[in-house]
């Protein structure tokens, strides 16, 4: 359980430019609470202790604003950032290393009781506000766009914006690894690629500064008792 704690705190660091220390990513981040109580909601809906299940997914929600019903399956490294009014159906399955913003919704259109919410393949992101709906693909890798409205199939790679949902660009994703907020690397203009270097630089200049202040607040303490022990010794 541990490894896996591990895993999805480092997945952050991986996938949001903001996150600076692992203590602040462990206590601070909702989208990681919600799935850490979903497992636990998962694993007593599996064993058919449904009403507890429901229950834990109830508090979650209150604590995180992240509904994600008890038997949705999520792979490993799921990160849902931000996650206010984040929903996610019964149905639901999402592949590992998937990425949610706020406001996603993964949603039923029919009352059939099998499958009929989205089911998502590895690394998909999906932007601010999006909305899948349906018992649909979503192919590894594909990107949508914030406030997209999908409801037909997702191919791998495939990048949809709009409502309703179109696809657009799909040979410049084939082989792009996950970035923040699922621009794609080389594609930027310079402002953008400057102010990812910014953000990346400040977290980096955070760190050393709280590394420095740490050291400078021990060699205090150390001077403040080796003071004493000569104050002490002098007396003597
Ligand atoms: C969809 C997305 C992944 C595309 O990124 P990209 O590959 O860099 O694509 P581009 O910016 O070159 O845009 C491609 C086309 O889609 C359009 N587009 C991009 N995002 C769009 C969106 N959300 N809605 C509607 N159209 C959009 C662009 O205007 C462009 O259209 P054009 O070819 O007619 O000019 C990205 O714009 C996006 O929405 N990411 C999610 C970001 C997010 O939710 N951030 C929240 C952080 S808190």
């Amino acid at each position: 359980m541990l490894n896996r704690i591990r895993e999805d705190i480092a997945c952050v660091f991986a996938r949001d430019p903001a996150a600076r220390t692992r203590w602040e990513v462990f206590t601070l981040y909702p989208g990681l609470h919600a799935v850490w109580l979903h497992r636990a909601a998962h694993r007593l809906w599996r064993c058919g202790w449904k009403w507890l299940a429901r229950a834990i997914s109830h508090v979650a929600r209150v604590l995180t604003g992240i509904e994600i019903h008890p038997a949705a399956q999520l792979g490993r490294r799921v990160f849902i950032d931000h996650g206010m009014g984040v929903v996610i159906g019964e149905t639901a399955v999402l592949g590992d290393d998937c990425t949610l913003y706020h406001g996603v919704t993964l949603g039923g259109t029919s009352w059939s009781a099998g499958q009929r919410h989205p089911v998502l393949g590895r690394g998909v992101v999906v932007g601010a506000g999006a909305k899948i709906l349906g018992p649909i693909p979503v192919g590894d890798g594909a990107r949508i766009g914030s406030n997209a409205v999908v409801v037909k199939a997702v191919p791998a790679g495939g990048t949809v914006v709009g409502v309703p949902g179109r696809l657009v660009d799909t040979e410049a994703q084939e082989a792009t690894p996950f970035t923040a907020y699922a621009v794609v690397q080389g594609h930027d203009d310079p402002y953008a690629q400057a102010i990812q270097r910014l953000i990346a630089d400040t977290a980096r200049l955070e760190n050393e500064i709280h590394v420095l202040q740490q050291q400078l607040s021990q060699s205090r303490a150390q001077d403040a008792v080796a003071a004493d022990t000569r104050h002490q010794m002098l007396e003597r």
